[in-house]
């Protein structure tokens, strides 16, 4: 075979080719990627999950709960809003403020835009702050704040990103639904959310004759149609409690120097 050396080249190269492309250019990129820190804060992100989170993670991966749902929040952009923060010392500077004030635009503007509002604000002696938000499909249904990033995914071995989604994203589902006892009720007999397609878990529940008291974590404020026989009751095998705190440990609502957005304070003065 003459050619020998000329196909034992071309399958080095193409094997070579993709291990360098699919293994070492990943590592270089992400191998030694290490907590980052929160803009504003400064505290590290992303914090180790509990060990009883860690486990539940397992017990998502075991009921394949990543086949209809991802970890993967996206973003189509950024958008500004100007808001006023202080009028103006003087009563004729805050009467110039609102006049100007009534003529602009101030949310869901680019850069450019946000920036000239404000301009015209601080040369008439307002003050104001320029307010960054995410935005995109993902965001507008209310599941998150921002895109996912590598970052989050640092303590999660393997990481369930899921590619189809039956049901919500869950990227930031600790940080938009943080009751437990709901998520337990819900794994239990989704059904309370109405018209849900998502299977029972009942499994990791038990069901067994309740005694004169409830036990401390039975199931309480289940609605009739899913409550247990009247004697009975439902409680959570250690596996449910594990995967909801997994679930409760899925946050994605910190602002981070590659997807960065102004937290809205709630506090008022
Ligand atoms: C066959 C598809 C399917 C599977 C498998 C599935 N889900 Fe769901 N899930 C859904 C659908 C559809 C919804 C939306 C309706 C609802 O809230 O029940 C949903 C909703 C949810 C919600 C509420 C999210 C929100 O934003 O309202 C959580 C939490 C959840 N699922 C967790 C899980 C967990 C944990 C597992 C694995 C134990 C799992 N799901 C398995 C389809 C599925």
């Amino acid at each position: 075979m003459k050619s020998g050396f000329g196909v034992f080249f071309a399958v080095v190269i193409a094997l070579g080719g993709s291990w360098v492309g699919l293994v070492v250019g990943p590592t270089l990129q992400l191998g030694t990627a290490k907590q980052t820190t929160v803009l504003v804060s400064g505290d590290l992100w992303p914090q180790q999950r509990t060990g009883e989170a860690t486990l539940g993670m397992q017990v998502y991966r075991a009921n394949g709960c990543a086949a209809c749902h991802t970890e993967q929040m996206r973003q189509d952009g950024v958008s500004f809003d100007v808001v006023l923060t202080s009028p103006g010392k003087t009563p004729a500077v805050a009467t110039a403020v609102s006049n100007v004030l009534a003529t602009l635009k101030l949310n869901d503007l680019d850069k450019e835009e946000a920036d000239a509002a404000a301009g015209k604000i601080t040369d008439l002696g307002g003050k104001v702050e320029t307010h960054l938000s995410a935005t995109g499909t993902d965001i507008k249904r209310g599941w998150g704040v921002r895109h996912s990033v590598a970052a989050d995914y640092l303590y999660d071995a393997p990481v369930q990103l899921g590619n189809l989604r039956a049901g919500p994203d869950l990227a930031n589902v600790g940080g938009r639904l943080a009751d437990a006892n709901w998520h337990l009720n819900h794994l239990y007999a989704p059904g309370i959310v109405s018209g849900s397609r998502m299977p029972s878990f009942k499994f990791l529940f038990e069901v067994r004759k309740a005694g004169a008291k409830p036990s401390a974590d039975a199931l309480l404020n289940l609605p009739k149609e899913f409550a247990p026989a009247d004697g009975y009751e439902v409680v959570p095998k250690p596996e449910a409690k594990e995967l909801v705190a997994y679930l409760l440990s899925l946050r994605a609502d910190v602002p981070l120097y590659e997807a960065p957005f102004t937290p809205v304070t709630t506090a008022k003065p």
